[in-house]
C-alpha cells in the first residue's frame, strides 16, 4: 500500500497538528477580538452552488461527482457560496449586520506550486449588511492584528488594495463595455500576467469585445496612487472616494503602513463588485497570503435579495511557508502534566485510581499502560515533556502515599492519595 495521502493533500501528524492548532488558535482569537461569531457548513455542497459562467479558474478546479442517486455534488473550493446560501436560508430573520467567521477545509484541483495544494484550510471573516468601506477596513485591521500576533510586520507583508470600480470606471463608464460583460472581463484581467497577450485578445473577442481594450486595461492597472487614480477617473468617481475613505480610515486604525494602492489587483472570482485586496509577501517569493473584497450582488445570483457583503479568505499554507522562511514558527513541543507509572502489575488498579483523580482535577495525565521498567518511564516522561512523574510503589501505596517526582527540579515528595 502507498502510505502517501492523495497528491496535494496532507496528513497532520501530531507535530503538524500542533502547528495547525496554534495557527487556528490565532485565527479564532483574532475573530473573537473583532466580535465575529463562528459558523460552519458541509464540505460537500450541490455543484450548482459553484456554477458561475465567468470563466473562473476555480470552477475548472472543482472536485465534483455524482452521488449514489445521481445528484451532482462538489467538495467546496471556497466558503463564500455556502455562507451566501446560509444567509439566504435565514432570509429576513437575520439581524444585520452579520459578522461571522469560519475555518473550512477547501478543495481545489490545482496545479501544485509552492503554497498551493489541493486542499487547504481557509480562515474566512465576512460582514453582511454594511455597505460602506468601514467594513473593509475592519477586516483589513483583523488581518493586520493576526499577522502582528505572529511576529510579522509591515516590512514583511503588504496588502494591495484596489476596487473593481476602478476598472469599471474605465471599461464600462468610459469605453462602453456592457455591464454584463464586466465580471468575465475581470476574471480575464486576473490572468493577464499568466497568459500571452494574444490569448487575452482572443478571449476578449469571444466576449464580443475589441482586443485593443488590452492597452487601456494595462494602462489602468498600472495606477499605484490616489493622485493618478483621481486623474484617471475624476475626484467625484465612486472608486476614488471609496479608496480615499478607506485609506483615511486605515490611518485611524494605525494600519496604513501595511496598505498599498495597486490597481493591478482585480481578483479571479467573478462575484466581487467593489473593494478588492490581497496580502503579499514583500520579499516577493510567495503567492498571495490572503484575499478578499466586496461582493454586494452575490445573493441575487442565487435568486435572493441582495445584501451588501465583504470578506476575506486566508489560507493556512502560504502563511506557514512565510513563517518558516522568517524563522517565526514557535517551538511547539508535545506536553502533558503527569506520567503515572505503576512499579508492578498488581498496582495497575492503584495507578488507574491515581490517574483518574488527577484527571478529574483537570490535569493532563499519560498513564503508562504496558509493563515497563522504571528507566523507560523516565525516558518516556522526558520525550513527552511531562512536568511530573507520578510513581505508584508498593510500600508507599500501602501507606496511602504516591511518590511525585518534579522533572524540572529533580525534587520529590510522597503525597497522600486523598490530598493528591
Ligand atoms: P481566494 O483568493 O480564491 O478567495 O482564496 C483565498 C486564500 O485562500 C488565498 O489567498 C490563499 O491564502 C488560500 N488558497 C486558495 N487556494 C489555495 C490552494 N490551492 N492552496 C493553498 N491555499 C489556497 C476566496 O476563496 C474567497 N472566497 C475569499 C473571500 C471570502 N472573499 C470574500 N469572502
Amino acid at each position: 500500500m502507498d502510505t502517501k495521502p492523495p497528491r496535494g493533500t496532507r496528513d497532520f501528524f501530531p507535530d503538524d497538528m500542533r502547528l495547525r492548532t496554534w495557527l487556528f488558535g490565532h485565527f479564532r482569537e483574532v475573530a473573537r477580538q473583532y466580535g465575529f461569531e463562528e459558523y460552519d457548513a458541509p464540505v460537500v455542497e450541490t455543484e450548482d452552488l459553484y456554477i458561475r459562467k465567468a470563466g473562473e479558474e476555480i470552477t475548472g478546479q472543482l472536485y465534483n461527482f455524482a452521488d449514489k442517486k445521481g445528484r451532482r455534488l462538489a467538495l467546496r473550493p471556497e466558503m463564500t457560496p455556502s455562507l451566501a446560501r446560509m444567509i439566504l436560508a435565514k432570509g429576513g430573520a437575520l439581524k444585520l449586520p452579520v459578522k461571522w467567521f469560519s475555518i473550512p477545509q477547501c478543495w481545489r484541483y490545482e496545479r501544485m506550486t509552492r503554497g498551493r495544494k489541493r486542499e487547504h484550510y481557509q480562515w474566512n471573516m465576512d460582514v453582511f449588511g454594511v455597505p460602506g468601506v468601514a467594513a473593509e477596513v475592519e477586516l483589513l485591521a483583523a488581518i493586520v492584528t493576526f499577522l502582528t500576533r505572529l511576529g510579522l510586520s509591515s516590512a514583511d507583508v503588504g496588502i494591495k488594495i484596489s476596487s473593481r470600480k476602478v476598472l469599471q470606471g474605465v471599461l464600462v463608464d468610459r469605453l462602453g463595455v456592457p455591464e454584463d460583460k464586466f465580471a468575465p472581463v475581470c476574471v480575464l484581467v486576473d490572468k493577464l500576467e499568466k497568459l500571452p497577450r494574444e490569448a487575452i485578445e482572443k478571449d476578449l473577442a469571444e466576449l464580443g469585445l475589441d482586443g485593443s481594450l488590452v492597452d487601456r486595461i494595462i494602462e489602468t492597472l498600472s495606477i499605484r496612487d490616489l493622485d493618478a487614480l483621481t486623474e484617471a477617473l475624476g475626484p467625484e468617481h465612486e472608486a476614488v472616494t471609496d479608496l480615499m475613505t478607506l485609506f483615511t480610515l486605515a490611518e485611524a486604525y494605525g494600519i496604513a503602513d501595511w496598505l498599498v494602492l495597486d490597481a493591478s489587483v482585480v481578483r479571479g472570482l467573478a462575484y466581487y463588485t467593489g473593494t478588492v485586496f490581497e496580502a503579499f509577501d514583500r520579499g516577493a517569493t510567495l503567492r498571495a497570503i490572503c484575499g478578499g473584497g466586496r461582493y454586494d450582488r452575490l445573493l441575487s445570483t442565487f435568486g435572493g435579495k441582495d445584501v451588501p457583503a465583504c470578506g476575506f479568505g486566508f489560507g493556512d499554507v502560504v502563511i506557514a511557508e512565510l513563517l518558516k522562511d522568517k524563522g517565526l514558527v514557535p517551538e511547539l513541543t508535545s506536553t502533558c502534566d503527569d506520567i503515572v507509572f505503576a512499579f508492578s502489575e498488581d498496582l495497575r488498579g492503584a495507578a488507574q485510581q491515581v490517574a483518574m483523580k488527577l484527571r478529574s482535577a483537570g490535569r493532563s495525565v499519560d498513564l503508562v499502560l504496558q509493563k515497563k521498567k522504571m528507566k523507560w518511564a523516565y525516558t518516556h516522561a522526558d520525550a513527552r515533556g511531562a512536568r511530573r512523574l507520578v510513581l505508584i510503589a508498593p510500600s508507599e501505596w500501602e501507606q496511602g502515599l504516591v511518590r511525585i517526582k518534579d522533572l524540572a527540579t529533580g525534587g520529590q515528595a510522597d503525597v497522600a492519595f486523598d490530598t493528591l
